[in-house]
Formats: structure tokens, C-alpha cells, sequence
């Protein structure tokens, strides 16, 4: 909520009212975006994703671990312009997916610095891995493992670089240590019964395994626990339960850490404290300073760097006041999968008071961004923010009613760029064969 010119943390880095009134991010004028790109649209600033990421890699070596590495999860914010400003900032990349194996290796990711995951890991996907040499596939199952052997077997790996060199695969075995943290059951993953990973009591027999296939490297361990996550004791009794695996070169702890979304929630500890927390934790588990740490957080790096804006087309009162902008949950979908809460302000009146039901444009009841939303008198043709939009917005998008999807805008000292356009109408017959 504004007070004054000052906005709270919700709001990316640098954001303010300026003198009209209006919210700046980035240095730019919403008001103006929306004129200038149209709405709905994703805007991002630039400085913000900047300064996360530097966080992010000097708490580690702050912490007295220099062989840290940060793993952007791309599903947070599959966009090229993001992962070429993270890849730029030294991150490493996490991706799910040929998909995402591929906008990694576009926007310039090192293949040695992108970790492949995946529970259900395709020969294709793995194929494509192989032969970027990607630095780390995580082993999820089984069925994935035996894949991997008959594509090493077949030479999938491709020859070495000189005679001498051994060629090999370096894999982690992904774990679900048994460990839950406080969230929403569908981004709980931590837990003995999960769809991911091997489960603590086959970890033995996994990483034996592992180590008899001919050009497969076991390096180490890897665990996500889940997302969104407030509280640093789940992540260092992940850390104690992993370190029960054994002795590894590598050990990757997830990603995870929350973020707040709405000024009234609890604040996520911070960066530092984060990272400070993992590091101690890992230190007095045995995975000490000579050893590689990964880490891989997705929200906590892109969720408040972004924001949307809309436009009001109708404003109606039966028993609720009802405010329909021209998005929702094709460019939304956290509220109606997980009750995620956000707030909203009309873009130059803050502070108001008007409780409305926040909805989108979409022929589904469900399709509300914000109950208890406080507005200013809100009229068609407002531009209302909803803040904290910058991870899983973008990526969960759909075409729900041909609505197209929004473009993201980057802003930076009062500049801005499109870095993905709008979708187009054409855009949504061009896979059609006809
Ligand atoms: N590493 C792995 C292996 C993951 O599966 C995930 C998220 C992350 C890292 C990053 O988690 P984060 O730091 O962003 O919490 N669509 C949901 C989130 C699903 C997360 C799935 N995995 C949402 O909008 O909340």
C-alpha cells in the first residue's frame, strides 16, 4: 500500500508515485505504457531482475562458499530478455524441458551451466541434452535411468574431444528427503510420496545404479523441497537428510524461497539470510567449502520485478462491486490454481478503499484475479496494476477464449522496450493445417 510517494517491497526496486500520482516502474510511467503498449502487459524492471541476481551471488561467496552457483528455474520466466539478462549475470539455468533446454541455449546460457530436469524426461529430450553436453542431468526414475544407459551405449554422447579424453555424462540423482514445507499441496514436492524424484529409501539403489553405467559421471545429490516457501527450517533439514546420502562433489538444494505478494503478508526472509542459511547448513553437513553448491531459485529472483497493467472495461454493482479488466486467467492462472492472493491499485490512484471483485475477461465464474480488491473509484478506462506478477504469470499464460497473450516490456531509467510482443489473431490460427 502507498504511503506517500513510497510503495512497499511488493512493488519492484525503485518503483514510485510520481509527482501526478501515477506508478513508475523502472523509471517509466504506467500510465504511459499502457497508452504506448496497450494492456494487458507484463513489465518488468530491468534493474530490479539486476540487483536480485547480484544478491543472489554475493551471498554465496558472503557466506564463505565460493564454489556457488545459482540456477535460475527458466519456468519462473521462460523469456529470452530475462534469461539473457540472468545468463549476463553469470546465473546458471535450470530447464524442465526440450523446451526450456532450448530457450536456455538461445539466450545464451553456457551448455555446461544448465541443469536438465524432468520426471518424465523424454529419449529426445535426452538425446538433446547429451548432445549440447549440458553440465548436469538430474535422474528422476528408473525407466529414465535405463534410457540414458542404452543412449550412452548407442554413443548419443558423440566422440570424445581428443583420444585421451573421457567422455562422460555428469548426473545428479534427485531425492525427496521427506521433507514438507508450509505451502500449497500443489507446489509441495518435498514429501516421501511426490511424482518427482526418488524416494529416500530407493536413494541407495538409485545412485548404485548410476554408478554402473559406463559414461555416466555421478557427481552428487539433488532435492526441491517446493515453492514458496517462508520458513528456512524445511530447507535445513533438507540439507541434514541429504547429507545422510553419502559423500558427493556436487549437492544442489532446490529452490524454493517465497516471496510476498501482498504488502499484508508475512515478508520471505531475505536473500542473504537465505543463502546464508543454506550455506551454514551445508557446511555442518559435511558439504563443505570444497564442495560445489547449486542452488535454484525461480520466484524469489523474477516474482517482484514484475507487474501487470490492465484496463477497466466495465465497472458493475449487484451485490458485489464487480471490476472486469482485459485479462485474467490467460495471463494469470496462480489465483484460480492455487487461491494466490495479489493486491491491485488503479495505476494513479493509490490508496484506495472501495472493496470490488477484482475479475478478467475470461466465460469462467473462477476467473477472479483479486476478491478483495481495494480500488479508487475505479472507471472503464483505468489502468489497474496488479504487482508481483514476474514469475509463473508469463509462463502459465494461455489463449483461454483466443484472448491473446501480453507482451513484456522492459523498463530501465525511464526507457522501455518490448522484449516479447503481443500475440497476435494471426498468431492464433498459425499452427493451424488447413
Ligand atoms: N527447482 C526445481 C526442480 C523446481 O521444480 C522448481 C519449481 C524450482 C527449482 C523453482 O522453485 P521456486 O524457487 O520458483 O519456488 N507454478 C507454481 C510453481 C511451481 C514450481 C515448480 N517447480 C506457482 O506459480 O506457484
Amino acid at each position: 500500500m502507498a504511503t506517500g510517494t513510497s510503495l512497499s517491497d511488493v512493488f519492484p526496486l525503485g518503483s514510485r508515485l510520481n509527482e501526478r500520482g501515477r506508478l513508475e516502474v523502472g523509471g517509466c510511467d504506467t500510465i504511459e505504457l499502457a497508452r504506448e503498449f496497450g494492456t494487458p502487459a507484463y513489465v518488468v524492471a530491468e534493474d530490479d531482475l539486476r540487483s536480485r541476481a547480484r544478491a543472489f551471488v554475493a551471498a554465496g561467496r558472503n557466506a564463505g562458499h565460493d564454489d556457488f552457483h545459482v540456477v535460475f528455474a527458466s519456468k519462473a520466466f521462460p523469456c529470452t530478455a530475462v534469461l539473457q539478462l540472468l545468463a549476463q549475470e553469470g546465473l546458471w539455468c535450470d530447464a524442465a524441458s526440450g523446451g526450456e533446454l532450448h530457450l536456455a541455449l538461445r539466450a545464451g546460457f553456457r551448455p555446461e551451466r544448465i541443469v536438465l530436469h524432468g520426471n518424465a524426461k523424454s529419449e529426445a529430450e535426452l538425446r538433446m541434452a547429451l548432445r549440447h553436453r549440458v553440465g548436469l542431468i538430474v535422474l528422476d526414475n528408473f525407466d529414465e535411468i535405463d534410457r540414458l544407459e542404452a543412449l550412452m551405449t548407442e554413443g548419443a554422447l558423440g566422440g570424445a574431444p581428443s583420444r585421451d579424453a573421457v567422455v562422460e555424462q555428469p548426473v545428479l540423482v534427485r531425492v525427496t528427503p521427506g521433507v514438507q514445507g508450509e505451502t500449497h499441496e500443489k507446489i509441495s514436492t518435498g514429501q516421501a510420496d511426490s511424482k518427482f524424484g526418488f524416494a529416500m529409501a530407493q536413494a541407495a539403489q538409485a545412485l548404485e545404479r548410476v554408478l554402473g553405467v559406463d559414461g555416466l559421471r555421478l557427481e552428487g545429490v539433488h532435492a526441491h523441497i517446493g515453492s514458496q516457501l517462508l520458513s528456512l527450517e524445511p530447507f535445513r533439514s533438507a540439507a541434514a537428510e541429504l547429507a545422510k546420502l553419502g559423500d558427493f562433489p556436487v549437492w544442489d538444494l532446490g529452490g524454493g524461497l517465497g516471496v510476498r505478494y501482498t504488502a499484508d503478508q508475512q515478508a520471505p526472509p531475505a536473500i542473504e539470510e537465505y543463502v546464508g542459511a543454506i550455506v551454514q547448513a551445508a557446511h555442518s553437513h559435511g558439504m563443505g567449502s570444497d564442495k560445489r553448491l547449486l542452488i535454484e531459485p525461480g520466484r524469489a529472483l523474477s516474482a517482484n520485478a514484475g507487474v501487470t497493467l490492465y484496463t477497466v472495461e466495465s465497472v458493475k454493482r449487484n451485490v458485489s462491486r464487480w471490476v472486469a479488466v482485459d485479462g485474467g486467467m490467460s495471463d494469470n492462472l496462480r489465483p484460480m490454481l492455487y487461491g494466490a492472493r495479489y493486491e491491485a491499485h488503479v495505476a494513479d490512484r493509490f490508496d484506495g478503499c472501495t472493496e470490488c471483485v477484482l475479475v478478467g475477461k475470461h466465460c469462467e465464474s473462477g476467473d477472479v484475479i483479486v476478491r478483495d480488491a481495494l480500488l479508487e473509484d475505479p472507471k472503464p478506462g483505468d489502468v489497474i496494476v496488479t504487482p508481483a506478477t514476474g514469475a509463473y504469470g508469463y509462463a502459465m499464460a494461455d489463449n483461454y477464449n483466443g484472448v491473446c497473450r501480453p507482451p513484456v516490456i522492459f523498463c530501465r531509467d525511464g526507457d522501455a522496450r518490448v522484449v516479447v510482443r503481443r500475440e497476435s489473431f494471426e498468431d492464433l490460427t498459425a499452427r493451424d493445417v488447413l
